[in-house]
């Protein structure tokens, strides 16, 4: 029988579900955030541990976090950043779990990566566990398809799930090299297992790579055998999993034609997360990275509606007052779990190791860092 999917939010941080992506306690006291000296102490803070520590920032943590980031980007660059930083004692990864993992599996063994709050997981990333895949990968043996099949990850999954993507000789990859992940794959095996985000697999393969809808099926975790006969997995060429963001996922047709009828000569730029429909119906498709540049290189009074985290579209709208950047919807809001991570949480993250205490320390056990380092080096060796 398919095992269920653990429930995935624990809102206030502070109990424990070790079968969640994240979820462990959130030890310590926070500063109030009504405390009027919060920015005054993370400086002081960040003053005292100087080289020791270096602090990444995802593009969708708020401003008040963001602005004590060394480095911000999307989530391959902040793999890349971290990866390039040997002699930091500290990383202190303001974004969500499974990217604080990846940090532990790229930095050396004597270098600690923090995540100021523990609760601040990714619901993604909770929807494929590493028993649910396991299972899959049966079921793929039982169709006599699993010998031909390549597992492709996105970044947004558990180390449990990069691990059991690098014993099968698959590739991480990122919304910003998806495509060239899949040329890869698609050199190695005749099909794709791509997993957790079944959007961003459906788009790169039938958006970018010309395979059609019909070469896609929807692996369901929740159905026995996936919900799929044999037969459909052996005509199939990407198995996609059944994954989404619960930010995205949520931008619809209806939002692209609002807004086109809004904005008369509205450019609609939207995250690959996003639904097939509603990336079919964009004039761009990028990653966090890609958007930035694209907004930062259009022309004064050009209008555009951007379908991504809204802390980010904000920081966009206010850095380029002389273009009309709006928010893609008028009711889809900011990524809970990338919100969880907030001044108070940072100041105690910084205290505490300027004190010499670790809290919130991510670590990956070794066999698993092991394996899911082959999948991640294999992402950083793509060309
Ligand atoms: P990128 O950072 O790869 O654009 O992914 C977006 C995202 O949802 C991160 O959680
Ligand atoms: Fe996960 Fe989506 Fe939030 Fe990114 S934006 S952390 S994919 S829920």
């Amino acid at each position: 029988m398919p095992t269920t999917t653990p429930a995935a939010l624990l809102l206030l941080g502070r109990s424990a579900d070790p079968r969640s992506e994240r979820g462990v306690e959130c030890p310590g006291d926070l500063p109030l955030p009504s405390d009027p000296d919060l920015v005054a102490r993370a400086r002081a803070a960040r003053d005292r541990l100087g080289d020791r520590a270096f602090v990444l920032g995802h593009h969708y943590q708020r401003d008040e976090v963001i602005q004590f980031a060394d480095v911000t980007g999307d989530s391959f660059k902040l793999a890349q950043q971290a990866a390039a930083r040997p002699d930091a004692e500290y990383i202190v990864f303001c974004g969500v779990h499974f990217m604080a993992e990846s940090a532990d599996i790229l930095t050396t063994d004597h270098q600690k990566v923090v995540l100021p709050d523990l609760a601040a997981g990714c619901s993604m990333a909770d929807m494929a566990t590493h028993e649910q895949v396991e299972e899959c990968w049966e079921t793929l043996a039982e169709a006599g398809v699993a010998d031909t099949t390549v597992p492709v990850s996105y970044m947004n999954s558990s180390a449990d799930i990069k691990a059991f993507t690098g014993r099968h000789g698959g590739t991480v990859c990122t919304s910003s090299n998806a495509k060239r992940a899949l040329e890869w794959a698609f050199e190695q095996g005749e099909k794709v297992l791509f997993l957790p985000d079944q959007h961003l697999g459906r788009n790169t393969a039938v958006l970018e790579m010309g395979l059609s809808l019909d070469d896609c099926v929807v692996y369901n975790p929740h159905r026995p055998n996936g919900g799929l006969t044999h037969q459909q997995l052996r005509d199939a060429t990407m198995i996609l999993w059944r994954g989404h963001c619960s930010v995205h996922g949520r931008f619809s047709l209806d939002s692209v034609n609002d807004v086109r009828e809004r904005i008369p000569g509205v450019n609609v730029l939207v995250h690959p997360e996003c639904r097939h429909e509603v990336v079919s119906a964009a004039d761009v498709v990028g990653s966090t990275e890609k958007i930035i540049k694209v907004l930062e290189e259009a022309p004064a009074g050009s209008a555009w509606a951007v379908g991504t985290e809204l802390n980010l579209v904000r920081r966009l709208a206010d850095r380029h007052p002389d273009k009309e950047i709006v928010f893609l919807d008028k009711t889809v809001c900011f990524c809970s779990t990338m919100n969880r991570i907030d001044l108070p949480h940072l100041v105690r993250t910084l205290e505490s190791l300027a004190d010499g205490q670790v809290l919130n320390r991510i670590t990956v056990d070794p066999e698993t860092e092991h394996l899911a380092k082959l999948a991640l080096d294999q992402m950083l060796r793509l060309p």
